[in-house]
């Protein structure tokens, strides 16, 4: 069976620095896939060259059996790259179901100037997409009465209106609170899972990343230094070493084993080279 997205020998320099170098990685449909590494290890470049933004210096990107290395933004998103923003970008005037249809109208190739003739477009899929993400009841609410962790939630319900089959997440918690940060990622991986989208995201919290992970890339000054299970990962000498070089690791690692959500996870497994279980 072949990944839904195959990355191959990705490239990209900014004049002297190579901020991406040889970057190899498949996702498979309905998969969790982390992308983690220190500040300037290419993440965003990587992803900017995935939806279009950038265009590669070299490497080829095949979703769905389709090279998209090089095509414009637009055509990307058309073809079902969907992705959401680190900073919250929603109409802070519209009602809640109003951006999620706005976004539903764009993914039906409606121009956006018909809009205030047709403020009941799509309104019924978009209280579908709405109760999916637990938010069917602010619907008539405007944006700017939501709270952040509810918002980066529309954005989710947005992302999904273009029925995304690659959806890229540039720190999808940014600005959250720990519990809400669970809880969006809890219901952005019921939702992917149900609905077999493939996601790729970057994040910080490395509570975050071993807790929904499926998998976890380590890039470092560009390249991929380790990709594996997050129990692979914690347990990769060369990743504790060049990326993280203390116990913070082990201590996310145990905390994502805690929380039990990882698909596939082994919640009784040991955690070689790490403390007992149970401490602080
Ligand atoms: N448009 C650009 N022009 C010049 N250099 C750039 C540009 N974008 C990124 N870089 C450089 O490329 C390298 C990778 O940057 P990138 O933004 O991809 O890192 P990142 O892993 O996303 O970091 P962060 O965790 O801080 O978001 C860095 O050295 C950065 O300074
Ligand atoms: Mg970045």
């Amino acid at each position: 069976m072949s990944a839904l997205l195959q990355v191959r020998g990705l490239r990209k320099a900014f004049g002297g620095v190579q901020a991406v170098q040889d970057v190899d990685f498949d996702l498979a449909a309905g998969e969790l896939l982390a992308m983690i590494g220190p500040n300037g290890a290419g993440k965003s470049t990587c992803f900017n060259m995935i939806n279009g933004q950038l265009v590669p210096d070299a490497g080829s990107v095949v979703l769905a059996g389709r090279e998209i290395a090089g095509r414009p933004p637009r055509e990307i998103w058309r073809l079902g790259v969907g992705r959401t923003f680190q900073v919250a970008a929603t109409y802070a005037s519209m009602t809640v179901a109003e951006n999620v249809q706005m976004a539903l109208l764009s993914h039906h190739g409606k121009l956006f100037r018909i809009w205030p003739r047709a403020a009941s477009l799509h309104r019924d899929e978009a209280l579908e997409l709405l109760a999916a993400v637990g938010l069917r009841d602010r619907a008539d609410e405007p944006c700017s009465t939501l709270a952040y962790g509810d918002i980066k939630t529309v954005e989710l319900a947005i992302a999904l209106a273009n029925q995304p089959t690659l959806l890229l997440m540039d720190e999808p918690t940014a600005g959250m609170a720990p519990q809400e940060r669970n809880a969006l990622m809890q219901l952005t991986r019921r939702l992917v899972k149900e609905r077999g989208i493939g996601v790729l995201f970057t994040e910080h919290s490395m509570d975050v990343v071993f807790a929904h992970a499926d998998r976890i890339m380590v890039l470092a000054r560009g390249a991929l230094i380790a990709q594996g299970t997050p129990e692979a990962i914690r347990d990769d000498a060369q990743v504790r070493e060049v990326y993280f070089g203390s116990g913070r690791l082990v201590r996310a690692a145990r905390a994502g084993e805690r929380s039990g959500d990882r698909a596939g996870g082994q919640a009784g497994r040991s955690a070689a080279g790490g403390p007992a279980a149970g401490g602080p």
